[in-house]
C-alpha cells in the first residue's frame, strides 16, 4: 500500500504534504514525489527510496506553490525508481496524479492509449488513470475524473491537480481508504489520520465511489453521478502515535488484523474466472517440462512457510520437493542442475543468506522464482520470475500478515505447476480456488471471535518456562512457526516436534507444568495427532487444542479449545497459525516486552 496527501490553502504546500509524508512512510517506502500547483504550471519532484532522499532534492531544488499532492511508494507494479514513483504526469505535461491501490485492468488500457499515441513514461499501471483523464479534460477536473471512474477496474484512491485550475485538488477512493482533513482557509487529505492530526482533527471519512472537490474555502462531496452530497464532519481524538496502527497497540496486532485484506490482495488477479492464473510468471508447461525435483530455500518464518510449500508442491505437481534453511543451502555443496526448481521465500527480499543460497541455486543453471513482500528488492531482482505477496509493509519485527499470505502464494504456484504439468483436474483446481477464496472472510470471522480461550491460556501460563508445541504433515511447520512467535517475542523458550516423535524422547519432558499446544484441524493425520494428545494429557500434561470447528472429540480431550473454521487440509495452516499468532502477542504483553521490536532481533537480516 502507498501514502497518499494533498493539500489546498494558504500555506508551502511542499511543507505540508512533506510533513504528512512523513506520517504515512510505515505505508510504503519505495519512492517518494510531490506536484505542486504555483501559477506557473505544474511543478514536480521525485526521489527513490526514502523520503529524506526527497528532502534532499527539495533542499536542491525547492519547489513553491500553495497547492499539490505527495506519495510515499510500495510498489506493486513497476519496480521502485524515479521513473515509476508517484506523481504521474499526463501527456500533455499539464495534470499531476497519486494512487494507492492497484488498476486491474490497466495492461487494456495502456495499449489503448499507446494505440492513439501516447507515449508512457513509467512501467506503473497508475499512469494510465493521467492520461485518461486529461485525454476527457474540458477545464472542469472533477467532471473529467468522473467521466472515466467506470472504465476503471481495481483498487483505488486517487487525487489529482491541474494546471488549468490553480487552486483545487480532486479526488475518489474504490478500496483504498481516504480521509479529508477540514481547515480554515485550507483543506487537506490523505490515506490516513496521522497526517492531518498537525493541523487538523475535524475529518470526512471518503466513502467508497465518492468525488471529493477541494477548494481553499471548502470541500464538496459527490456521488459518480456529481450529484451533490451531506459531508459529515467528525472530530477524532486519535493520538499520532495510535493513529498510525489504526488504533492498535503495536504494529504486530495490527497485521495480524490485516491479515484478511492481505489474503486478499494476495489472491486478487490471480484466479480469473475462477481458475489459477499465474500468467504474470511467463511460466509455460515447455519452460517446466525439464523441472525434476523442487529445492525451497529461506530463512526463520519465511522457512516454515517453505516447509508447507513443499508438501503443497508434493500434492498438487507429485515433484519432490525440498526445504533448506538458506544459511545450510549456501554451504552443502546441495546437488543442484537444471532440473531443478528453486523458490527462494523472503518477506524483505533481501536476507543475506537466501540472496545468497538463490544466487547459489542459479549458478548451477536451475530454474529460479520467489515469493516475496517488497517489489523491487534484491531476491525478485536475482530471479527469473516472483509472486509477490502484495501484503503492505510489515513493521513488527515478528512475522505475521507475511508468512499467512506466503502460503497462499504458495498454494496459487503449487496449483497452477500442477495444472501446467496436467497433474491438478479441474475438480481439484475448483476445490483449490474455492478454498483460496474463502480464506480472507475465514480469517477475518477468526479475529472477529474474541478468541478467549487464548487470553485465558496466556495469563494462566505466561510465567512459566517452557512451552511444547506438536503438529503433523501439513501443520508440523505450523507448529514450528507458532513455537517461533512466542519464542521470539515474549523471550519463553518453546519446543517443537511432530506428533510422531513424542514417545521417541520428548515425552519425558511432559508434566503438569509443561504447556503443550497440539494442532489437529480436519485432515489424514488428525485422528494420530489426537492420539498424541492423549499420551500427553495420560502423563498430567495441559493440552491447549487448536481443531476444527465442531469436533466433538477434540472438544472432550481439550484442556484449552481453540475452534478454527473447517478448510482443506492444504490450506488448514493459514487458519491454524492465527491463534498461534495471537497466543504469542498476548503472551509478550502479558510480560510487557516490546512486541514490535523484540530484543536481540531486526525485521530484515542483511548480514551472514
Ligand atoms: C520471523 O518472525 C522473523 N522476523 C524472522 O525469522 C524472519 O522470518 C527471517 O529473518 C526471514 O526474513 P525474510 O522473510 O525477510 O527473508
Amino acid at each position: 500500500m502507498c501514502g497518499i496527501v494533498g493539500y489546498v490553502g494558504g500555506r508551502e504546500a511542499v511543507e505540508v504534504l512533506l510533513d504528512g509524508l512523513r506520517r504515512l512512510e510505515y505505508r510504503g517506502y519505495d519512492s517518494a514525489g510531490v506536484a505542486v500547483l504555483n501559477g506557473q504550471g505544474l511543478k514536480l519532484a521525485k526521489a527513490v527510496g526514502r523520503l529524506a532522499n526527497l528532502e534532499a532534492e527539495l533542499k536542491q531544488n525547492p519547489v513553491h506553490g500553495n497547492v499539490g499532492i505527495g506519495h510515499t511508494r510500495w510498489a506493486t507494479h513497476g519496480a521502485p525508481s524515479v521513473r515509476n514513483s508517484h506523481p504521474h504526469v499526463s501527456y500533455d505535461n499539464r495534470l499531476g496524479l497519486i494512487h494507492n491501490g492497484i488498476i486491474e485492468n490497466y495492461r487494456e488500457l495502456k495499449a489503448e492509449l499507446q494505440g492513439q499515441g501516447v507515449k508512457f513514461q513509467s512501467d506503473t499501471d497508475t499512469e494510465v488513470v493521467a492520461h485518461l483523464v486529461a485525454r476527457v479534460y474540458q477545464g472542469d477536473l472533477l467532471k473529467a475524473l468522473a467521466e472515466v471512474l467506470p472504465r476503471l477496474r481495481g483498487a483505488y484512491a486517487l487525487a489529482m491537480v491541474h494546471e488549468g485550475e490553480p487552486g483545487r485538488v480532486v479526488a475518489t477512493r474504490m478500496g483504498s481508504p481516504l480521509v479529508i482533513g477540514v481547515g480554515e482557509g485550507e483543506n487537506f487529505l490523505a490515506s490516513d489520520v496521522p497526517a492531518l492530526l498537525k493541523y487538523t482533527r475535524r475529518v470526512i471519512f471518503l466513502e467508497e465511489g465518492q468525488l471529493a472537490d477541494l477548494g481553499r474555502e471548502g470541500v464538496r462531496l459527490h456521488g459518480p453521478d456529481l450529484s451533490l452530497l451531506p459531508a459529515k464532519v467528525h472530530v477524532t481524538d486519535l493520538t499520532l502515535d495510535a493513529a498510525e496502527k489504526d488504533g492498535f497497540e503495536h504494529f504486530m496486532l495490527k497485521e495480524i488484523h490485516e491479515q484478511p485484506r492481505a489474503l486478499a490482495e494476495t489472491i486478487r488477479g490471480r484466479i480469473t474466472d475462477g481458475r489459477l492464473d499465474l500468467a504474470e510468471l511467463g511460466l509455460t508447461a515447455e519452460t517446466l517440462k525439464r523441472v525434476r525435483r523442487v529445492a525451497l530455500v529461506a530463512c526463520g518464518t519465511s522457512l516454515y512457510a517453505s516447509m508447507v510449500g513443499k508438501h503443497l508442491f508434493e500434492r498438487f505437481t507429485r515433484l519432490p520437493a525440498e526445504t533448506w534453511s538458506a544459511s545450510e543451502f549456501r554451504y552443502a555443496d546441495p546437488v543442484i542442475d537444471d532440473s531443478v526448481l528453486v523458490v527462494a521465500v523472503s518477506q524483505s527480499g533481501e536476507t543475506a543468506d537466501t540472496l545468497e543460497a538463490l544466487r547459489l541455486a542459479k549458478a548451477r543453471n536451475a530454474l529460479s522464482l520467489s515469493i516475496c513482500n517488497v517489489m523491487g528488492s534484491s531476491i525478485p531482482r536475482t530471479c527469473d520470475g516472483t509472486l509477490y505477496t502484495r501484503a503492505g509493509p510489515e513493521i513488527g519485527v515478528a512475522s505475521t500478515k507475511a508468512y499467512t499470505t506466503q502460503l497462499a502464494a504458495f498454494a496459487l504456484l503449487a496449483g497452477g505447476i500442477g495444472r501446467l504439468l496436467g497433474r491438478v483436474s479441474e475438480a481439484r483446481e475448483a476445490e483449490l480456488v474455492q478454498g483460496l477464496m474463502r480464506l480472507p472472510g475465514q480469517v477475518k470471522a477468526l479475529l472477529d471471535k474474541d478468541i478467549v480461550a487464548v487470553k485465558r491460556c496466556a495469563k494462566k501460563y505466561k510465567d512459566v518456562f517452557n512451552f511444547m508445541y506438536i503438529g503433523r504433515h501439513f501443520n508440523h511447520p505450523t507448529a514450528m512457526e507458532g513455537a517461533l512467535k512466542l519464542k521470539e517475542i515474549s523471550y519463553i523458550h518453546a519446543e517443537c516436534y511432530a506428533g510422531g516423535e513424542m514417545k521417541h524422547g520428548p515425552l519425558a519432558l511432559v508434566d503438569a507444568n509443561l504447556p503443550t499446544i497440539a494442532i489437529a484441524p480436519r485432515g489424514g493425520t488428525r485422528e494420530k495427532l489426537l492420539s498424541n494428545v492423549q499420551e500427553i494429557k495420560a502423563r498430567s500434561g495441559v493440552v491447549v487444542l487448536v481443531a476444527t470447528e465442531g469436533d466433538a472429540a477434540a472438544k472432550e480431550l481439550a484442556d484449552y479449545l481453540i475452534e478454527i473454521p473447517d478448510c482443506a487440509e492444504e490450506l488448514s495452516p493459514i487458519l491454524a497459525v492465527v491463534p498461534l499468532q495471537l497466543l504469542a502477542y498476548y503472551t509478550a504483553t502479558q510480560l510487557g516486552r516490546d512486541v514490535d521490536k523484540p530484543r536481540n532481533l531486526a525485521k530484515s537480516v542483511t548480514v551472514e
